[in-house]
Formats: structure tokens, C-alpha cells, sequence
């Protein structure tokens, strides 16, 4: 069982009502094995006690820069030297801000600047501030450094609004963060990938497709593989390049996708089908170009495709199959009858009605559920929602062998 057994995991704690949850965060982070220093900015200390933080943490808690009696016991490059990992949490938006910008004003953003730790924030705070472009510029800006995120969760707010912004579970940062330092969360796992559209050919210069891009699926595949998995990415026609890690098998039509998919099935462990394959095709492709006539209608005659998906979670011994629903109404209720219906471990929906969201978007956001369960990833870019969502699947994948 993964653990933080021998990390040093040092927490910093901003100014937000989620810091009330910290005292039992230090708790299970130290039930995971973790050796954990609290740091708490100013406004920090107004939200939770130092004294309470001290007591769970069975060390002292550091609060001021210029503080000669804290900077003689342990300083703030001792701290920046000592961690392994920085944890941020909450990262209320002014503390994301001053991060992003550099700034080295108070003791946890110059640990952060002196410190060559794996930086790992939960962002925390009103949804409207976390989905001002500032924020969401800021936030680009640190993971583009290589900065992990965490969350938000989404759901009704202490503020009383209802959106992103609210600081995950201590029990779920605990288990991330588990998964986050063990690199080799999927390592020895084969997982295999469908992305991107399918062409179905009407007749030699013309088909029909759809506006998927390619880019959550390759995202995945990215995912996939820098959390240790052998990926086979399985690719309708787009114009990404696949990351150099993976087995890229390339398709058009829904048939070839099927006939590639079936190939190296019986290796696979983890199935995510993202691609959106078209549900029906020409019953059959002319040989020359369909004519103009003097009609003014033409009747083209579709057949249907197969579900590669379903075949998939209908083998005799199936591997973990995720499946994606593209929706634009009664978003769970279609999304919980397809993880039935098809017989799926995990299914993750996009509701691309959404303007930004979705189809040939930078961005998504994903509503995920699983036969007992669902959670919700706010909206954020593709590659940072794929890790968010490979983590998931390495989780539930793995209780479920446990079984
Ligand atoms: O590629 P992007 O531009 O980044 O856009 C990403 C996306 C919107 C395409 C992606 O996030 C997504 O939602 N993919 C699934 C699209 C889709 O076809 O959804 P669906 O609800 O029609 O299908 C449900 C599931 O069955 C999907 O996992 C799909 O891959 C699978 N399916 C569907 C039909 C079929 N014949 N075979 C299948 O395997």
C-alpha cells in the first residue's frame, strides 16, 4: 500500500475558512507516515490556531519571517531545505497570486522561492474569484512551472454560493498527495486510450465526422504516462502529436478504431475510451464521387456503428473500463444510464453545451461517477483535468483489484 512513510511533507496554510479543516489534515497526513511542519501566513492565524496546528503536528509551527527566536531553531531555508514536499492548502487566491508573481514577502512564500520541493496547491476560495481570469492566468502560470493542483471541489460554498472553489476533503488531499509522490502510481499498468474523432467515408473525397480535437484524449495519454502506465493511444484523425512515450495506433473510421482496439486488448488493464465515435456510418462508401443531380434532395441510408466501448467492458475478463458521455441535457442521468447500461467501472461527463467546454476546447470539466460514487472536476485545461482524472481512475482501479 502506497504511503508518505519518510516524507517530509511541510504544510502551508493561507488565509481562508477552509484552514478550519488543516488540524485534521496534518492528522491524516501523518496516519499516511509523513513527517509534517506547519507554516501559517497572517491572515492564517486568524482562521486556525497555531497552538491546536503544534499539538497534531508534534512540532513547533512556523508563522513569521523575522522571527530570531523561530529563524535560531529551524530557519526558512532549513525549512525550504527539509521538505519534500510543500503542501499549500488552503491557497486562497491572493497567496496563488504572490506565488505566481514571485513575491518573497513573508516566511511561506520565500520557503517556496529558497525551496526545491515538489510544490503541491489546493486552491480554496469564493467561485467567483477562482474563476476570474486573473486567478485562472495565475494558476496556468504555476502549473506551467510544474506545479501540482489539487482541486477545487465544487459544491455549495461557505460563502453560500454554489460552484468551484471549495478546498477537497483532508482524507482526499492526503490520498492525492500519496498518489502525486508515488511517480510509479501506474507503473507495470498498461492502459489503452481511445481519442479523437472517427471519419466515416461517404465516397472518396467526402465523410462524416465530428469537432472532437483529439486534445483531452492525448492529454490523457500524457497523464497516463507520466504516472508510469505503458499507454496505447488509439487515434481517430487529428493534428496533435502523440507524446513520445506512448504506442500510437492511428484509425479513421469507427470499424478500424474497433479492429485496433481488439488487437492488444487482452494486454490492457485500464480501457478510457474518450474518442467520440461517430454512432452511425454510411451503410456503404461509393467507389467514385456522389454526382450533383437535378433533385434537390439527397437521401443517404446509415447504418449503425459498433460500440466499441461496450464490446470492450463485455469481455469475459474486462479490463477497468472508463467511458466518457458527451451530453447536452440531464447531464448525470444519461451519464449514470451509459455506466450501467454499458457496463462500465467509471464514466466521466462532459457537458458540452457549455460555451469552452468540451469539443475542441482548451478546457473541460468532467462529472464523474462510478457505482458508488461521483465526484466533480471543475473546469480547468485539458492536461491538468486529465492528471486530476488518471489519479482518480489509479485509485479506483486499484480497489478494485483489491476486491
Ligand atoms: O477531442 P476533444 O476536442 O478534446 O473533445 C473531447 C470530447 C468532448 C470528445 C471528450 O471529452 C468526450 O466527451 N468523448 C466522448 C464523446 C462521445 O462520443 O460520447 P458519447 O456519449 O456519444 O459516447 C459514450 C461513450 O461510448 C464514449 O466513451 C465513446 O467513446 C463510446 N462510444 C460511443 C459510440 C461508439 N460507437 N463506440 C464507443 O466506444
Amino acid at each position: 500500500m502506497a504511503s508518505l512513510t519518510g516524507k517530509k511533507v511541510l504544510l502551508g496554510i493561507t488565509g481562508g475558512i477552509a484552514a478550519y479543516k488543516t488540524p485534521d489534515l496534518v492528522r491524516k497526513l501523518k496516519a499516511k507516515g509523513a513527517d509534517v511542519r506547519v507554516v501559517l501566513t497572517a491572515s492564517a492565524k486568524e482562521f486556525v490556531s497555531p497552538l491546536a496546528l503544534q499539538a497534531v503536528s508534534a512540532n513547533p509551527v512556523s508563522t513569521d519571517l523575522l522571527d530570531p527566536a523561530a529563524e535560531a531553531a529551524m530557519g526558512h531555508i532549513e525549512l525550504a531545505r527539509w521538505a519534500d514536499i510543500i503542501l499549500i492548502a488552503p491557497a486562497s487566491a491572493n497567496s496563488i497570486a504572490r506565488l505566481s508573481a514571485g513575491l518573497a514577502d513573508d516566511l511561506l512564500t520565500t520557503i517556496c522561492l529558497a525551496s526545491q520541493a515538489e510544490l503541491v496547491i489546493a486552491p480554496a476560495m469564493n467561485q467567483q474569484m477562482y474563476n476570474a481570469t486573473a486567478t485562472q492566468h495565475n494558476l496556468q502560470t504555476l502549473r506551467s512551472r510544474g506545479v501540482r493542483q489539487l482541486g477545487p471541489a465544487a459544491g455549495e460554498q461557505a460563502c453560500g454560493e454554489v460552484g468551484p472553489g471549495r478546498m477537497p476533503e483532508p482524507q482526499e488531499l492526503a490520498d492525492a498527495l500519496v498518489l502525486q509522490s508515488d511517480v510509479k502510481a501506474l507503473s507495470g499498468v498498461c492502459v489503452m486510450i481511445t481519442a479523437g474523432p472517427t471519419q466515416e467515408a461517404l465516397d472518396p473525397v467526402r465523410y462524416l465526422t465530428n469537432h472532437s480535437s483529439g486534445k483531452m484524449g492525448y492529454a490523457l495519454a500524457q497523464a497516463a504516462a507520466e504516472a508510469g502506465a505503458q499507454v496505447i493511444l488509439v487515434s481517430g484523425p487529428v493534428s496533435l502529436n502523440a507524446p513520445d512515450t506512448c504506442e500510437l495506433r492511428s484509425v479513421y473510421s469507427a470499424e478500424q478504431m474497433l479492429d485496433a482496439v481488439m488487437q492488444d486488448i487482452s494486454k490492457v488493464d485500464i480501457f478510457i475510451g474518450c474518442a467520440a465515435v461517430s454512432d452511425y456510418r454510411p451503410v456503404a462508401s461509393e467507389a467514385h464521387k456522389i454526382k450533383k443531380t437535378e433533385t434537390d434532395k439527397l437521401t443517404l441510408t446509415l447504418i449503425k456503428n459498433p460500440d466499441i466501448l461496450a464490446n470492450v467492458a463485455a469481455l469475459p475478463a474486462p479490463p477497468f473500463t472508463v467511458g466518457f458521455a458527451a451530453e447536452t441535457q440531464k447531464v448525470k442521468q444519461y451519464a449514470q444510464h451509459k455506466l450501467a447500461a454499458k457496463k462500465l467501472n467509471m464514466i466521466a461527463a462532459n457537458d458540452v453545451s457549455e460555451k469552452g467546454i468540451g469539443f475542441n476546447s482548451d478546457s473541460n470539466a468532467l462529472s464523474v461517477f462510478w457505482q458508488k460514487g461521483e465526484t466533480s472536476l471543475p473546469v480547468t485545461d485539458k492536461l491538468n483535468l486529465a492528471r486530476q482524472l488518471v489519479q482518480l481512475v489509479a485509485v479506483k482501479y486499484k480497489e478494485n483489484k483489491e476486491k
